[in-house]
C-alpha cells in the first residue's frame, strides 16, 4: 500500500483509519460543478487605478523557478495587462486574451497557457512580458483548468480553480500560488495562506540595486504534514478541522483549506466555536481597558465594552460581539470596513481581528493590543489552529496565515512579501527553498 500510494498518502490515510477522521474528498466534475465567487473569477474590475503603468518604463521581468517538488509540474500566470484585462502569459511569451462567448456558461480556455517545469532539481525561466497586475503565478503536479465567461463589462472574465469547491474541475490536481501586482516598474508579491495551503512555494526577489530580499516560505513536505497536524488536532478538540484538509480520491493530501475559505463553502461548520471566549472577553473588558496600540500618530486607544458592545475613544463606531466566521475573516459583523470609517476604526479592526485569532485577549499583558509577541499566539483555546500549524511550518514564520498576520508588536513581522523597484529577477522555489 505503502509503494502504491506514496508516503503521504499512507500517512493520512493511516491516521484516517486511527482516527476515525473525516477529511474532505476531492471528486473532480465538469463545467456544471464550477462555482464561481470572488476569489476564482478574474475580471475587468480593477485595481489598475492605483497602478499607473507606464508603458515606455514597463520593463520585461525573468522569473525564474526552481523545482524541488516532482516531474511532470506546470505553471500558469493568470493578472490583468495595463488596460486592466484579464489574460494569461502563453506558451509563445504573449499574453492570451481569452474569448468568452455571449451564453453566461464558462468556457474552457485551450490556447497553450501551460508552462512545463523542468525536471526536479532544474530552474525553468519564464519571462514575464510587461506590467501585469492582480496577478497570480500558479503551480500544479499536473494540468489545471481555465474557464472564461463575460463579466458585467462584457469583458472576457477568467475563472479559475477553486480551491473552496470540491468538485472544481481541477480539484483532483496539488496546486498553488504566488500573488503580485508589477506595474512595469514596482513589484510586489506575496506568499499568502490566508485561503488554503497548496504548495510549499518561497520568493527571493532581486533589485537593480543588488538588494535582495526572501521568503523561504514552507518547508518541504508541508502539505501533508499539515493535514495529519489538523486531523490530529479533531482528535484533541472535537472540533471539524479534519474537514480543512482536502484529499484525493486515493487519500493523497492535496491542500488544507483555512477556516474561512471552509465556511464561505459550509456556513455551519465552526458555528459557536468561539462563543464563549467572545464572551469572556466582553465581561473582562467591562470593568478594565482594553488598549489598543494604534501603531499610527493616534497612539494608544482606550476600549471598554457598555450595552453589550465595545467602544473605543475616537473611533466612530462601536463593536458588537463577533460571530466565529467574523473572526476566521475578519472582514464581516464587527470586522466590516465602510468608505465613512474614520483612522481609528481602521486601526482597531485588524488588531482586535488579530488579537481574536490569536487568542491573547485574556492572556496576562493581553490588555494591551498589539503587544504580546509571537510565542504568545495560539497558546489557548478556542484558537486558530489553522493559523497555528501553518506558522509551524513556514521558515521564520513568515506567510499570512490570516488576512491581518502582519499586525505584531513593533519589530515583529509574520508577512511574506517581497517588494521593491526595478526588479531584476524572482525568483521562485517549488517543494521546499533551496
Ligand atoms: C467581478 O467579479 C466580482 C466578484 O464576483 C463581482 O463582484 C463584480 O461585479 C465583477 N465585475 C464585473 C465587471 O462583472
Ligand atoms: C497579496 O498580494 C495580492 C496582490 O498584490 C493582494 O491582492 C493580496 O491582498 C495580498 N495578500 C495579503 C494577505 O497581503
Amino acid at each position: 500500500m505503502r509503494g502504491f500510494f506514496g508516503l503521504a498518502a499512507a500517512v493520512v490515510a493511516g491516521l484516517l483509519a486511527q482516527s476515525g477522521a473525516d477529511p474532505t474528498v476531492a471528486r473532480p466534475g465538469g463545467i456544471d460543478d464550477i462555482i464561481i465567487t470572488e476569489d476564482n473569477i478574474l475580471n475587468s474590475t480593477t485595481t489598475v487605478k492605483e497602478f499607473k503603468v507606464n508603458a515606455a518604463q514597463a520593463g520585461a521581468l525573468p522569473i525564474s523557478v526552481v523545482n524541488n517538488f516532482d516531474g511532470g509540474m506546470y505553471m500558469y500566470i493568470t493578472g490583468q495587462d495595463s488596460s486592466g484585462v484579464p489574460c494569461l502569459l502563453g506558451a509563445n511569451g504573449q499574453f492570451v486574451y481569452p474569448q468568452a462567448d455571449n451564453t453566461g456558461v464558462p468556457i474552457e480556455i485551450v490556447a497553450n497557457v501551460a508552462l512545463p517545469l523542468n525536471g526536479v532539481g532544474q530552474t525553468t525561466v519564464v519571462t514575464l512580458p510587461q506590467a501585469l497586475i492582480s496577478a497570480r503565478i500558479w503551480f500544479a503536479r499536473g494540468q489545471l483548468k481555465f474557464y472564461t465567461v463575460k463579466d458585467g463589462n462584457g469583458v472576457s472574465a477568467i475563472v479559475e480553480p477553486s480551491a473552496a469547491n470540491p468538485a472544481d474541475p481541477s480539484a483532483g490536481v496539488q496546486w498553488g500560488f504566488i500573488e503580485f501586482n508589477y506595474d512595469g516598474t514596482t513589484i510586489y508579491a506575496n506568499i499568502s495562506f490566508v485561503d488554503f495551503v497548496g504548495l510549499p512555494l518561497g520568493m527571493g526577489l532581486t533589485l537593480s540595486t543588488g538588494q535582495q530580499q526572501i521568503v523561504q516560505g514552507l518547508q518541504a513536505g508541508s502539505v501533508s504534514n499539515i493535514c495529519n497536524n489538523v486531523i490530529q488536532e479533531r482528535s484533541a478538540d472535537g472540533q471539524i478541522w479534519d474537514q480543512l484538509c482536502v484529499v484525493s480520491s486515493s487519500g493523497q493530501a492535496l491542500r488544507i483549506l483555512s477556516p474561512n475559505l471552509y465556511v464561505s463553502a459550509n456556513p455551519t461548520g465552526f458555528s459557536g466555536y468561539y462563543d464563549n471566549y467572545v464572551n469572556q472577553v466582553w465581561s473582562q473588558y467591562t470593568n478594565q481597558d482594553l488598549t489598543i496600540n494604534t501603531q499610527t500618530g493616534y497612539g494608544n486607544v482606550a476600549c471598554r465594552v457598555a450595552n453589550n458592545q465595545l467602544t473605543c475613544a475616537g473611533d466612530n463606531r462601536a463593536y458588537p460581539k463577533p460571530t466565529t466566521a467574523d473572526i476566521w475573516g475578519c472582514n464581516s459583523g464587527p470586522f466590516a470596513i465602510i468608505a465613512s470609517d474614520n483612522d481609528i476604526h481602521r486601526a482597531v479592526v485588524p488588531r482586535l481581528c488579530a488579537a481574536f485569532t490569536r487568542s491573547t485577549l485574556l492572556l496576562a499583558g493581553g490588555n494591551l493590543q498589539p503587544s504580546l509577541g509571537q510565542t504568545s499566539y495560539y497558546t489557548v483555546s478556542p484558537t486558530s489552529h489553522y493559523s497555528r500549524i501553518v506558522h509551524n511550518y513556514e521558515t521564520n514564520g513568515l506567510g499570512y496565515a490570516f488576512s491581518y498576520d502582519d499586525v505584531n508588536p513593533d519589530g515583529q513581522n509574520a508577512a511574506g512579501v517581497v517588494s521593491g523597484s526595478n526588479p531584476t529577477s524572482l525568483k521562485i522555489t517549488v517543494g521546499g527553498w533551496s
